[in-house]
C-alpha cells in the first residue's frame, strides 16, 4: 500500500517542533516506553537501584551508565536479544557530595562497574514496549574489569606489554564505547572511543617517539579527570606507559556465548573508534567501515583476507583478525575557488568529487614508509598522516545502507576549522562548522571491497534559513532544522535515520531523532521523529517495522548540574536523579497513526 500524501515509506508521522524542555516527546500516536534505566537489575540478585548509596558490586549486577549504542537481535518467542553499551561516567551527577579532586575508592570502584557492555533479553509486549527478562541465560555485564582480549596481527606486540600482562594479549576492561555494530554473523562490534581520558601523567614519559604518540591520541599531561590512578597504577602512564595502547579498539562481542571473551581485534587500527559497520563484498570478504570521531582525523576502512560464510561461526570468527586497513582520501570535482568555506554550491551543482582507499596495512605488511606493521596498527593515526588521508570534520558513524550499499558518513561538527588556520575542501567545505554534514558514498561498482568511490553531500546541516545549508536539493521550507549528525540507522524502507549530539550547544534545542527518505522525490526531507530530554544525547537508534529505539545519554548533564541540584529529573519525575535511560517508541496501542505525513510539494 502506498504511503499516504506521497510520502516516504516506512512509519508514518507528523514531524514534531524543536523541543527545550525536559521531556521526551515523540509525535501524535505514539507512545514512548522506558525500557531500561542506569541501575535497573539484570539479575534477581542485584541491589535494588538506591541513587545515593550505589556500590560497585550492586552496579556491576545492574545497567550501567550513559548507553549509547543499541543493537537488537530478534530471539524466538516474541523475545529480542539488546546489546548497549555504557560509553562514560558522569561522577558529579551519579554520586551525592562527589568532590573531583578527592574521589573516594567505592566511588571509583562503582564508576568502573557502570562502564561497560549490557546484554539484555527483552520481552515484546503487544503495546510495543519491550520489558527486560532478569536472570535470562543470555543476559550479561562487562565492565572496566572483565578480561578482554587482544587478537590479530598486533596482539603479543611490545607496546601492549605490560607488568600485569607480559604477553601484551589479555586487558581487563573496555572504556568509552560509543557505537557499533552488529556483524551478519551475529556478532556486536563496539567502539573505544575517547579513551585518553582515563590515563594521567604523559609528560612524564621521556621518550621522544612515546611522547609524539601521546600527544597524537590526546593523552594527558597531569592528573586524569576521574583520578582513576590514584587506585590502580595502570591508569598512571608514568608506571604503566603501555596500558593506554590496550584500549582504542574495535571489540567483538559475541552475546550468545556468555561465558566468551570478547577480543579487540588489533586488525582494524587503534583510534577514537566511533563506531564499526559490516558490507559483504561481491567476493563475500567482510568490509568495516570506520570513523575516527576528533576534529581533522580520518575515515577507514577494513577488509578481510577471509570471506564470510553463511552459519559457519568458526570462519566467521577470524574475519576480523587478518585483512588490509585502509584510510580514505576524498578529491573534489569543482575548482578549489569555487569551494567558498561558507557553503555556496560549487557551479556544478553539488559537493561531490572521486575518492581513494589507501592501503595502510595488510597483516604483518606494512604499506606505510618508516612504520612496522604493529606500528601502523597501533598508532593508527600517525600511518593516516603520513599518507596524506583527508581531514575531515569529526567522522562518526559510518554506516552502509542494507538496501544500496551505499555508505554514510556523519561528520557531527568542526569549529576548529577557522579561516586563516585551517583549509576547506569539497568534502569538508564549510569553516567554522559548528552543524556538521553527512556524506554519501559510492563504492567503485557498488562493490564494498572496491579501492575506489565516487561521493557526494547529502545534507550540510543547521537551520533551514542559514544559506549554507543544503537538503539534498529538497525544498528548504519543508525540512526540520538538524545539526551535529551522530549515529545513523537505517529502516526496513531503507530510509536514513540521525540522531544529534550537540543541538543545545548549536542551535539551541534538544538532541533529536530525524528520518531522511534517501531515494525519489522525498530524498532531503529532514523530518524530527523525537526530541531527547535537557542535557541528553540521541544515541543507539534502532528503526524496525514498528518501533524506534533510542538510548537517551547524559541527560541532565549541563554546567553546573550535580546529584544535589540536578537539571533535569528524567525519567523517574519529581526531583529524582537523571538516569540513563533505553526508550523504545511505538504507534499507541490498538490505533495505527492516522495523520498523514508532509504533503508533497
Ligand atoms: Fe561518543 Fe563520537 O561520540
Ligand atoms: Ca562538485
Ligand atoms: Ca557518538
Ligand atoms: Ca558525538
Amino acid at each position: 500500500e502506498p504511503p499516504p500524501s506521497g510520502g516516504p515509506e516506512g512509519l508514518v508521522f507528523e514531524p514534531i517542533d524543536q523541543q527545550t524542555g525536559d521531556a521526551f516527546v515523540v509525535p501524535d500516536g505514539y507512545v514512548p516506553h522506558i525500557v531500561i534505566r542506569w541501575g535497573d537489575p539484570l539479575f534477581s540478585d542485584a541491589a535494588e537501584f538506591d541513587p545515593a548509596n550505589q556500590t560497585a558490586e550492586g552496579q556491576a549486577r545492574q545497567f550501567g551508565y550513559n548507553n549509547d549504542h543499541v543493537g537488537l537481535f530478534e530471539l524466538e518467542d516474541g523475545q529480542f536479544l539488546m546489546v548497549v553499551n555504557h560509553e562514560y561516567t558522569d561522577e558529579t551527577l551519579m554520586f551525592p557530595a562527589y568532590d573531583a579532586a578527592s574521589p573516594t575508592e567505592a566511588q571509583v570502584a562503582t564508576a568502573w562497574a557502570a562502564h561497560g557492555l549490557s546484554v539484555v533479553t527483552l520481552r515484546g509486549e503487544d503495546s510495543g514496549a519491550l520489558t527486560p527478562v532478569l536472570d535470562a541465560p543470555l543476559n550479561r555485564r562487562l565492565t572496566a574489569t572483565t578480561e578482554f582480549e587482544l587478537t590479530g596481527p598486533a596482539a603479543g606486540s611490545q607496546h601492549l606489554q605490560t607488568s600485569a600482562d607480559p604477553e601484551g594479549r589479555t586487558v581487563l576492561g573496555t572504556l568509552n564505547n560509543c557505537a557499533g555494530g552488529l556483524t551478519p554473523w551475529g556478532t556486536w562490534l563496539t567502539a573505544e572511543e575517547n579513551f585518553n581520558q582515563y590515563f594521567a601523567n604523559s609528560s612524564a614519559v621521556t621518550d621522544p617517539t612515546a611522547q609524539e604518540r601521546l600527544v597524537r591520541y590526546g593523552a594527558t599531561e597531569g592528573a586524569s579527570e576521574r583520578l582513576w590512578e590514584t587506585f590502580d597504577p595502570r591508569f598512571d602512564l608514568a608506571q604503566e606507559p603501555n596500558e593506554i595502547n590496550r584500549f582504542g579498539w574495535i571489540v567483538e562481542v559475541d552475546p550468545f556465548d556468555p561465558s566468551s571473551t570478547p577480543r579487540k581485534r588489533t586488525a582494524l587500527g587503534r583510534f577514537k573508534h566511533e563506531a564499526a559497520t559490516i558490507n559483504i563484498a561481491e567476493d563475500g570478504r567482510a568490509v568495516a567501515y570506520m570513523g575516527d570521531d576528533e576534529v581533522f582525523d580520518y575515515l577507514y576502512k577494513f577488509v578481510s583476507d577471509g570471506v564470510y560464510v553463511e552459519g559457519d561461526d568458526a570462519n566467521n570468527a577470524t574475519l576480523l583478525d587478518s585483512g588490509t586497513l585502509y584510510v580514505a582520501r576524498f578529491t573534489g570535482d569543482s575548482p578549489a575557488a569555487e569551494i567558498d568555506g561558507v557553503g555556496t554550491l560549487p557551479e556544478d551543482g553539488e559537493f561531490d568529487g572521486s575518492g581513494e582507499w589507501i592501503p595502510l596495512v595488510s597483516g604483518t605488511t606494512s604499506h606505510v614508509p618508516g612504520m612496522s606493521a604493529e606500528e601502523v596498527l597501533i598508532f593508527t593515526r600517525q600511518a593516516g598522516d603520513a599518507v596524506g588521508a583527508t581531514r575531515m570534520d569529526r567522522p562518526e558513524d559510518v554506516e552502509p545502507s542494507p538496501a544500496t550499499g551505499r555508505v554514510y558518513v556523519a561528520c557531527t561538527n568542526n569549529t576548529d576549522r577557522v579561516e586563516g588556520e585551517a583549509e576547506v575542501d569539497e568534502a569538508n567545505p564549510r569553516f567554522d562548522n559548528k552543524d556538521g554534514h553527512v556524506i554519501e558514498i559510492v563504492e567503485e561498482n557498488e562493490d564494498a571491497g572496491a579501492t575506489a568511490f565516487a561521493w557526494r553531500i547529502l545534507l550540510v546541516c543547521g537551520s533551514p534559513d542559514d544559506p549554507s545549508t543544503y537538503f539534498a536539493g529538497f525544498d528548504k521550507s519543508q525540512v526540520s532544522t538538524i545539526s551535529c549528525p551522530d549515529n545513523l540507522a537505517f529502516d526496513p524502507a531503507g530510509n536514513l535515520w540521525i540522531s544529534t549530539d550537540g543541538q543545545p550547544d548549536s542551535v539551541g534545542w534538544n538532541d533529536a531523532l530525524y528520518q531522511v527518505p534517501l531515494e525519489g522525490d522525498l530524498r532531503g526531507q529532514v523530518r524530527q521523529f523525537l526530541a531527547v530530554p535537557t542535557g541528553a544525547e540521541t544515541c543507539g537508534p534502532v528503526v524496525t517495522e514498528d518501533r524506534v529505539i533510542v538510548a537517551v545519554q547524559h541527560p541532565g548533564e549541563i554546567d553546573g548540574a550535580s546529584f544535589e541540584s540536578p537539571a533535569s529529573n528524567w525519567p523517574d519525575g519529581g526531583s529524582s536523579v537523571p538516569r540513563p535511560s533505553v526508550v523504545v517508541t511505538a504507534a499507541r496501542a490498538g490505533e495505527e497513526p492516522t495523520e498523514g505525513p508532509t504533503e508533497e510539494p
